[in-house]
């Protein structure tokens, strides 16, 4: 019997994924400043918002797997965020977990209901398709999140610049607020 390595590691709670084919990413304030409310002179345009891994084994049918972590940044106050999505394919679920620091999984369907679950280190979360979804981190730590979905899903982001997510988070002495 062929005994293969793995093509994949993923230091779950230190580290990255690596890999053949991984790609990675890295996200500026000048990148992701259109996302928050307001645009915070003080923060530096080539400040490092967050970053990004996943790898794709292509094919048909094929299963993405990746990594997010948001820095502890706050802009103007506002928790630092992921820009957010629907699935193309409202039908396409997605898989979250936490792997380190603490924040929220922003929820929004269609007609604009939303509500947050806590994100932290062993925590897992079920997307259904019909859900926008968001990340924040509301913690003072890099905010580290694993995500597993299909490659049909695909990434809509236009629907969220329609259709806003109806709060925002702020963190404000230490306090987590939420204001529209
Ligand atoms: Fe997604």
């Amino acid at each position: 019997m062929e005994i293969r390595e793995p093509k994949y590691t993923h230091d779950f709670f230190n580290g990255v994924i690596n890999g053949e084919n991984v790609e990675s990413y890295k996200k500026t304030y000048k990148d992701i400043s259109f996302a928050y409310a307001d645009v915070d002179k003080g923060l530096a345009l080539d400040t490092e918002m967050y970053e990004v891994y996943f790898f794709n084994c292509g094919g048909e049918n094929t299963l993405l797997w990746g990594l997010t972590i948001l820095h502890p940044i706050t802009v103007n106050e506002e928790c630092n965020l992921t820009r957010g999505h629907f699935h193309l394919d409202r039908t396409e679920p997605e898989l979250y977990f936490g792997l380190g620091g603490q924040g929220l999984l922003m929820y929004m369907d269609e007609d604009g209901n939303s509500f947050c679950e806590k994100v932290f280190k062993g925590s897992v979360h079920y997307i259904h398709g019909n859900y926008a979804h968001r990340l924040i981190n509301t913690g003072d730590i890099d905010f580290k999140v694993g995500a597993c979905w299909r490659d049909v899903a695909g990434h809509d982001y236009k629907a969220i610049e329609n259709k806003p997510f109806p709060k925002r988070v702020y963190k404000i002495n230490n306090e987590t607020i939420f204001r529209d």
